[in-house]
C-alpha cells in the first residue's frame, strides 16, 4: 500500500520552478547509491531498504533534489507520493541522510524549503491549507504566472491539509512564536488578522498597496474588513460566499423537486420528498472541525436581519434573542436530515458526494463550486441558504507577510502578483470565488461565479465568522467549541447560553 503518513499534514509539496538557476551552485552530496524507479517503487520502501525507517524517506527526497540542480538526469521530486517509473534518485549515504533528518520538521514551512536547492534568486516558501482540487487548481495558476515572471526563484508549497485552515493555524502560529516563518501565507481579510498579534509576528503591507495603488481597485467593503488599526495585513486575491446550497440537479429531478427551496419549511419537505424517493438528503462534512459552525452561521443569517446578524460581532444584538433560539433549532433538524458519519468525512468529500449523485444538498461556501470545476461536474444547481437571499456571507482569502520572512524580496513579489488582475483573473476561474478587485472580466468564469459577481454588487453583505471575518481568534473559537458540542448533544438551551457566554467573555454585555 502506498501510504506515507507524514504527508497526511504536509500535503502536494510541489516545487513549481521550471528550469534550475542557471549557475546551480555544486551540492556537497554524494549519493551512496542511485536508484531507477521500477513499478511498486515508493519512497518510504526505498528509505526502509537504505536506512531501516520509512520516516527516513525525506532524506532520499533531499539528496534527490540537490542532486537536480547540477546534474538534471536526476529526478526533482516535488511530491513525495508522486514518484514516476523511471526517474533517477540518489540515495545518500546513512551518515548524511541521519544529519539531514537530525534537524528536520516537515510540519515546519521553513524546514519544507530545505528539501529544495535554492534558485539565483532564493526560494519563496509559500505557505496555505489549499489542498484539495478546485483549491490547488488556483494555487498552482498562481505559481505558473509567478514562475513566468521569477524563473530563478524556487517555490515551496508549504500547503498543510485541513479545511477552513484547522491544522494550518495553530501549526503556522507555533511556528511564528517560535521565531520560523515562511515567505507568505494565506490569512482571511477582517479580525483572524489577531491570531498573529499585528506589528509582532506579521508586518504591515502598505508599501505594497501604494506600489500598486490597491486601494483603488479593491471594493469598500473589502478595504474595511483588510484595514486594521489603521493598516493593510494582507494582499486580498478573492471574495468567497459562505451561505450556499448546492444540489444535484438530477436527483432533485428524481424526487420530482422542480425548484430549489427558499425557505427552510421547503427545504425540510424537499428533503422528505428525497427521502421517500430513497435519496439521500443532505451531505454533511465534520471532519475538518469547520462544517457544523459553518452551517449554523448561515442559518443565524437567515434568521435576522443583516443588521442585526453584524450585531452579534459587535455586540448590538444579543445572543438571548428568539431568533437565536430558532436558528439552533433549524440547525438541529438539519442534522438529522443528514449523514451520520460526517466526523469521517471532510468538507470535500461531503462535495463529492453530491458529484457522485450519493446525495442531494450540501450547504457550503463556494469552494465547492471549484471542486466541481476541478471535477468537470456540471450537473448542479444552488440557492442562497434559505432565508438568506439578498444576503451574501462574505470572507476573503489574503496573503500575509510574516515578520520573519526568510525571503523578504521574493515574497514581496508575491504579494505584488496575488492582487493583480492577471493572477485573479486566473486563480478565481479555478477556486470558486469572485476576483477582489473590482475590474475582473467575467464572461470566461462559470454561471455560478456569474451569479456570484452580481450578488456581490446587490446583495446586503455581512461578515462570516467562521472564515476570519466577524471575530477576533478568541470568539470564534468559543463560537466554534459551542457549536462542535451542540452537534453531539443537541442541546439548544445549553448551547444557546454558551453562546451568551462567549459573547460576554468577548465584551459584549448581553
Ligand atoms: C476557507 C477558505 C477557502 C477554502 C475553505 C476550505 O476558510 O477561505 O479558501 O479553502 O476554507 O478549505
Amino acid at each position: 500500500m502506498k501510504k506515507f503518513v507524514y504527508l497526511l499534514l504536509v500535503a502536494a509539496m510541489l516545487l513549481a520552478s521550471v528550469g534550475n538557476a542557471a549557475a546551480a551552485p555544486k551540492s556537497a552530496i554524494t549519493c551512496d547509491q542511485t536508484v531507477t524507479v521500477t513499478a511498486g517503487d515508493w519512497l518510504s520502501k526505498l528509505a526502509e531498504k537504505a536506512f531501516g525507517t520509512v520516516t527516513s524517506y525525506w532524506a532520499i527526497m533531499w539528496a534527490t533534489n540537490q542532486k537536480n540542480a547540477e546534474d538534471a538526469s536526476f529526478a526533482k521530486i516535488a511530491n513525495a507520493d508522486a514518484l514516476e517509473v523511471g526517474q533517477k534518485l540518489c540515495i545518500p549515504s546513512k551518515t548524511d541522510a541521519e544529519a539531514f533528518l537530525k534537524d528536520f520538521n516537515p510540519t515546519r514551512a521553513s524546514d519544507l524549503a530545505k528539501l529544495f536547492p535554492a534558485g539565483a534568486k532564493g526560494q519563496i516558501i509559500v505557505a496555505s491549507w489549499w489542498t484539495n482540487g478546485g483549491e490547488f487548481a488556483g494555487l498552482n495558476q498562481m505559481f505558473e504566472q509567478f514562475k513566468k515572471t521569477n524563473p530563478d526563484v524556487e517555490i515551496i508549497n508549504a500547503a498543510v491539509a485541513g479545511g477552513a485552515g484547522t491544522n494550518f493555524k495553530g501549526q503556522l502560529l507555533s511556528q511564528m512564536l517560535g521565531g520560523v516563518a515562511p515567505d507568505t501565507f494565506q490569512l482571511h481579510a477582517g479580525l483572524e488578522v489577531e491570531t498573529y498579534d499585528p506589528g509582532t509576528l506579521v508586518v504591515n503591507v502598505d508599501d505594497v498597496y501604494t506600489k500598486n495603488n490597491f486601494a483603488a481597485v479593491f471594493p469598500a467593503d473589502l478595504i474595511a474588513l483588510l484595514k486594521y488599526k489603521d493598516h493593510f495585513w494582507g494582499v486580498p486575491v478573492n471574495i468567497h460566499r459562505s451561505n450556499v446550497l448546492w444540489y444535484n440537479k438530477a436527483l432533485f429531478t428524481k424526487a420530482g423537486i422542480t425548484a430549489a427551496p427558499t425557505t427552510w419549511d421547503e427545504f425540510f419537505a424537499a428533503a422528505d420528498k428525497l427521502k421517500a424517493a430513497g435519496i439521500a438528503p443532505v451531505a454533511l462534512g465534520g471532519k475538518d472541525g469547520f462544517e457544523i459552525q459553518h452551517t449554523f452561521e448561515d442559518i443565524l443569517a437567515g434568521s435576522m436581519t443583516a443588521d442585526e446578524y453584524r450585531g452579534l460581532w459587535n455586540g448590538k444584538t444579543s445572543w438571548k434573542s428568539p431568533k437565536v433560539t430558532a436558528a439552533l433549532e433549524t440547525l438541529k433538524k438539519y442534522i438529522s436530515y443528514a449523514n451520520t458519519d460526517r466526523d469521517a468525512l471532510t468538507w470535500a468529500a461531503a462535495t463529492q458526494l453530491l458529484i457522485d449523485g450519493k446525495a442531494a444538498m450540501n450547504i457550503m461556501g463556494d469552494w465547492a463550486n471549484g471542486q466541481f470545476i476541478s471535477a468537470s461536474f456540471t450537473d448542479y444547481g444552488w440557492a442562497a441558504v434559505p432565508g438568506t437571499n439578498g444576503t451574501f456571507v462574505a470572507l476573503s482569502d489574503s496573503f500575509a507577510l510574516p515578520a520573519k520572512a526568510p525571503n523578504v524580496a521574493n515574497a514581496k513579489l508575491w504579494l505584488d502578483l496575488a492582487g493583480s488582475k492577471a493572477a485573479q483573473e486566473a486563480f478565481n476561474k479555478q477556486k470558486g470565488s469572485i476576483c477582489a478587485r473590482t475590474d475582473c472580466d467575467y464572461a470566461s468564469f462559470n454561471a455560478y461565479l456569474q451569479s456570484a459577481a452580481k450578488d456581490w454588487s446587490a446583495n446586503a453583505i455581512v461578515p462570516s465568522v467562521v472564515h476570519g471575518a466577524a471575530a477576533g481568534p478568541g470568539l470564534s473559537k468559543s463560537f466554534g467549541d459551542a457549536l462542535i458540542l451542540f452537534a453531539v448533544s443537541g442541546d439548544v438551551a445549553a448551547t444557546q447560553s454558551a453562546l451568551v457566554a462567549a459573547a460576554t467573555a468577548a465584551g459584549f454585555a448581553q
